[in-house]
């Protein structure tokens, strides 16, 4: 098989499980090198492993997101250990619940220093090294950040989980248009509702069946909805794509 991302260095937050273990294997299987990080290092190791017994290479580490200390050092970790980085996917996150008049600036600012900072900070360092590194001026570098259908729509009670992922879309434009010359692609997906640890639980109750069955083909989208999407903007094909939000929701916006 042609294998689009053979020698890009790809990092993957989050991808101790759900969506960003499953964004780390599909980049594995396409070709590149994965970093996958996370704070539950020994699962982040289990998905490493199982992506090194397929064939594929990858590397496993530490990192909270919400740390701005921890994200230089685990980038330098993997330049010196992988290569220069290539692929960012911004992935980490969080589900940010609470009623307006019950969430606790505590979870407020988790969510956001998740959901949003360490997106910027992810993002910004790892364009320094895409520059730095000639990665971008070679048109190679690229960014995805994970945002949400909540991007777009209100829920009730997600009020900070959809306030930060506006946050993620529009940092997303600005974040493309300030290194669209230097050649770094910063594009997001917004995908819908997908079953992993982060919504598990909402779907087994009554709320959360009533939400699925109002859902315009009653379903949810599985983890693989999102790979066409997700190579495409890592790939050659995003030459000319950035600052692009693409929703992948299997119609669940729909009114
Ligand atoms: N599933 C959906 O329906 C859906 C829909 C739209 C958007 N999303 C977005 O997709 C992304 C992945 O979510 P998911 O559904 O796969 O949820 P998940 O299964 O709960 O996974 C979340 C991941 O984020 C990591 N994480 C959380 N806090 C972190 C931190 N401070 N530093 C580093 N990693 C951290 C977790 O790893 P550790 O706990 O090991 O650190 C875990 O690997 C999120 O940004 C989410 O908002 C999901």
């Amino acid at each position: 098989m042609d294998q689009t991302l053979a020698g890009r260095v790809a990092l993957v937050t989050g991808a101790s499980g759900g969506l960003g273990a499953h964004f780390a294997e599909r980049l594995a299987a396409e070709g590149a090198t994965v970093a996958l990080a996370a704070r539950r290092v020994a699962m982040v190791e289990a998905r490493a492993e199982a992506i090194r017994a397929a064939g594929g290479k990858a590397l496993a580490l530490s990192l909270d997101v919400a740390d701005p200390q921890a994200i230089g050092p685990a980038m330098d970790r993997i330049e010196a250990e992988l290569g220069p980085l290539a692929i960012l996917v911004n992935n980490a996150g969080v589900g940010g619940q609470g009623l307006a008049l019950d969430i606790s600036v505590e979870d407020w600012d988790q969510t956001f220093n998740v959901n949003v900072r360490g997106v910027f900070l992810c993002a910004r360092e790892a364009a320094r090294r895409m520059m730095a590194s000639g990665v971008a001026e070679r048109g190679e570098a690229r960014i995805i950040n994970i945002a949400s259908i909540h991007t777009f729509e209100p829920k009730g009670g997600l009020g900070a989980y959809c306030a930060s992922k506006a946050a993620v879309g529009m940092l997303t434009k600005v974040l493309a248009r300030e290194w669209a010359r230097p050649q770094i692609a910063v594009n997001a997906i917004c995908p819908g509702y997908i079953e992993t640890d982060i919504n598990a639980d909402w779907f087994r109750t009554e709320g959360g069946q009533k939400q699925l069955k109002g859902f315009p083909r009653r379903r949810l989208a599985e983890a693989s909805d999102l790979d066409a999407a997700l190579l495409m903007l890592a790939g050659p094909a995003a030459r000319a794509i950035t600052g692009t939000l693409i929703t992948i929701d299997d119609g669940q916006s729909l009114p």
